[in-house]
């Protein structure tokens, strides 16, 4: 629990400068652990939440090649991008940095040198591929070729993307290096590696025995991680974009970025205080919490706590990795390379001023424990029936019947029934839930918690009924006014850390300053005879055509994934010419066209051949309404001896084109001509 301790430090994955965020990384890691430190900052603890950009890695260099521009070019346009897109959300980064920084530089040289005085790696060759026309080792994104498993000829080094095996780049079949197209070679060379088995024993200790408490699916790897047993990793690449590896004949090496990264963490802490960062780091009362998403386990649990106590120096192991699985979009896996994404920048740009409706849903339908989807309509319908229609009518109706009855003055209360008592009784039950469901990881809950408690303030107006007390009894609608008053201001305390938007603007609405945990639960927030803002909609109601705009776009989206995926077949052998010539290609127009009964696939058509009428059956039933092909002219082969199918003689074949997605079109002439007309 937060309370044991004296400080917090939140870091928050680095996200690749090769594109810009999207949905899955804010419900992952970055909303999380926003809602995490403003929660704590608002206890009154001591908290930084570092961030920043991961800059190196080689998807930064593939990019940069396919544009011609530097990878420097790359990272400074996404780091920009990112970082404002953050801001533009409200993430309450204390530093957002980059791991270009000299100080980065500088201390992952630092970090990496002392494991190499100390003798902590070992030093091992191996045989990589090599580009003998580029004069460079090809990391295992450089080299594509045929999947060895399903035989896709567009697999990558690492990983077939068709299906989903992790490959070495040596598996290939045909292997090409992607900067010059070359068939690679094998070289021998020469990297660093950190013997991981070496802090098994420790690793098991920490985590197995120490962290029972860690989310399920982080304790699960991590244990599955160390039953296989822990090999030695390599902590260098060839390449040139990186930190320089700082060991003299190390020209050309570069530190793997996952070596480099996560020290990123601590480049920038110290960049965010540079005279106070060591007790952030090393300090046994500081809690360090890593926020990622679960491809990036391994890497916080096993390889950077190695790293860090191969370092030693009192460098403080995280204290919880509580990562996220991944968030889906309308059913599919989010992907930055086939688009497939919805893009911070751009929801900022096309829904101006509602960052927390994109927290809400983000939250509500947080992938917590498992894979999640968001889709359109979701966000819709929570914006819709649960912000506007519950939490923006509370605090509407409480703000409006203030203004109505008591001129936008906070009337004073008198005596509390039971309505209010118990009001507050559930106010401060629901804070010692969510404070023990934020502390625990569980934002999802936490988010539904403070819902309940502004279904609590609209069933108290709904119970009380103010405007029909104010008919009779202006002393009880001071009371219940003043009561939902107070329910207003803990809304806007217990919603800061989820909402933070709606939060200040409740605040300033209400006329309150600062706010605080403490005060949650407290009946007297708002002094009597305070004077109310003007009531101002806390959310709006988000239409249909605004919902359709996202929805297509994504539907234009999958529509040029399928082009972009689709692989032509290879070529046939040659036919000679007077073969072909024997083919009797003719233009008919289809007179009549039905459904061939009790055959889901087929097509019966009559055709004026320009001689006379023939019947062709054509399995494409799938693919038309038969009336739609009526009148149209389509290309088919006249001279094929007929066939019976399903009882009826087929005097052809109709031609048709097969789409990616193998779906048939009927091939037609461009223009009208005559019946009968041969296709040369
Ligand atoms: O998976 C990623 O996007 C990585 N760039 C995360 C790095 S986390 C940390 F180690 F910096
Ligand atoms: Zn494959």
């Amino acid at each position: 629990m937060a309370k044991d301790f004296k400080r917090t430090l939140i870091t928050t994955a680095l996200p690749y400068t090769n594109g810009p965020v999207h949905i899955g990384h804010l419900a992952g890691v970055y909303v999380p652990a926003d809602i995490y430190a403003r929660y704590l900052r608002l206890c009154g603890r001591d908290v930084v939440m570092i961030g920043g950009s991961d800059e190196h890695g080689v998807p930064i260099t593939l990019k940069a090649r396919k544009e011609g521009v530097t990878p420097q070019d790359i990272v400074d346009r996404y780091h920009k991008l990112i970082k404002e897109s953050f801001e533009g959300l409200g993430i309450s980064f204390d530093i957002y940095s980059r791991t270009t920084s000299k100080i980065h530089h500088d201390t992952a040289s630092e970090f990496f040198r002392r494991l190499y005085d100390k003798g902590e790696f070992v030093e091992k060759s191996s045989m990589q591929l090599y580009d003998p026309e580029a004069g460079q080792f090809l990391a295992d994104r450089y080299v594509t070729g045929e999947c060895p498993h399903c035989h896709n000829d567009r697999a990558y080094g690492d990983q077939c993307e068709a299906c989903g095996t992790s490959l070495n780049a040596t598996d290939l079949i045909n292997p090409k290096s992607v900067i010059t197209g070359a068939t690679p070679e094998l070289r021998e060379t020469r990297h660093w590696f950190l013997p991981l088995d070496k802090w098994e024993p420790e690793l098991r200790k920490w985590i197995l025995e120490g962290h029972k408490e860690w989310k399920t699916n982080v304790y699960g790897q991590c244990k599955s991680w160390l039953d296989l047993g822990l090999q030695p990793r390599a902590v260098s690449r060839d390449l040139s974009w990186g930190v320089p590896v700082p060991v003299e004949g190390a020209e050309g090496k570069v530190l793997y970025v996952w070596f480099d990264a996560p020290i990123g963490y601590i480049s920038n802490t110290k960049e965010l205080l540079p005279d106070s960062w060591e007790k952030w780091w090393k300090d046994p009362e500081t809690r360090v919490i890593n926020f990622i998403g679960k491809d990036n386990i391994v890497f916080h649990c096993i390889v950077f706590p190695s790293m860090l106590m191969a370092y030693g120096d009192g460098f403080q192991l995280p204290d919880n990795v509580p990562a996220n699985e991944f968030l889906n979009l309308e059913g599919d896996k989010i992907s930055t390379s086939r688009n497939w994404a919805v893009w911070l920048h751009e929801y900022l740009a096309d829904f101006p001023g509602k960052q927390d409706v994109l927290r809400y849903v983000l939250t509500a339908n947080a992938p917590e424990t498992k894979d999640n989807d968001f889709t359109w309509r979701d966000f819709q319908a929570r914006n819709n029936n649960e912000l506007v229609a519950i939490l923006g009518n509370f605090v509407n109706r409480a703000v409006v019947l203030v203004h109505k009855y008591f001129g936008g003055n906070v009337p004073e209360a008198g005596e509390l029934t039971s309505a209010e008592t118990e009001l507050f009784a559930e106010i401060k039950r629901i804070k010692g839930e969510v404070s023990e469901a934020i502390e625990t990881f569980h934002f999802r809950e936490a988010l539904k918690l403070a819902m309940d408690m502004a279904r609590a303030g609209n069933k108290y107006l709904q119970e009380t009924e103010p405007w029909k007390t104010a008919k009779t009894d202006m002393a009880r609608t001071a009371t219940i006014l003043n009561t939902a008053i107070q329910a207003c201001a803990n809304l806007a305390i217990v919603f800061e850390p989820f909402m933070p938007f709606m939060s200040e603007k409740l605040v300033k609405m209400l006329g309150e300053g600062k706010i605080s945990w403490n005060e949650l639960g407290n009946d007297n927030i708002i002094a009597a005879g305070s004077v109310i803002g003007t009531p101002e909609l806390l959310f709006e109601k988000i239409d249909d055509e605004a919902i359709k705009a996202q929805t297509d776009r994504l539907e234009t989206i999958k529509e040029q994934n399928r082009i972009n995926s689709f692989q032509a077949a290879p070529q046939q052998p040659d036919v000679d010419f007077d073969t072909f010539m024997k083919a009797d290609l003719r233009i008919g127009t289809v007179l009549e066209c039905e459904r061939v009964p009790k055959a889901d696939k087929l097509l019966r058509f009559l055709i004026d051949d320009g001689l006379g009428k023939r019947t062709i059956v054509s399995g494409i039933a799938a693919y038309y309404k038969p009336e739609d092909l009526v009148g149209k002219q389509v290309c088919f082969i006249a001279n094929l001896p007929p066939r019976k199918l399903r009882g009826i003689e087929s005097q052809g074949m109709i031609l048709s084109a097969m789409d990616a997605d193998g779906s048939l079109v009927v091939v037609g002439p461009s223009a009208p001509v005559v019946a009968g007309a041969q296709v040369k």
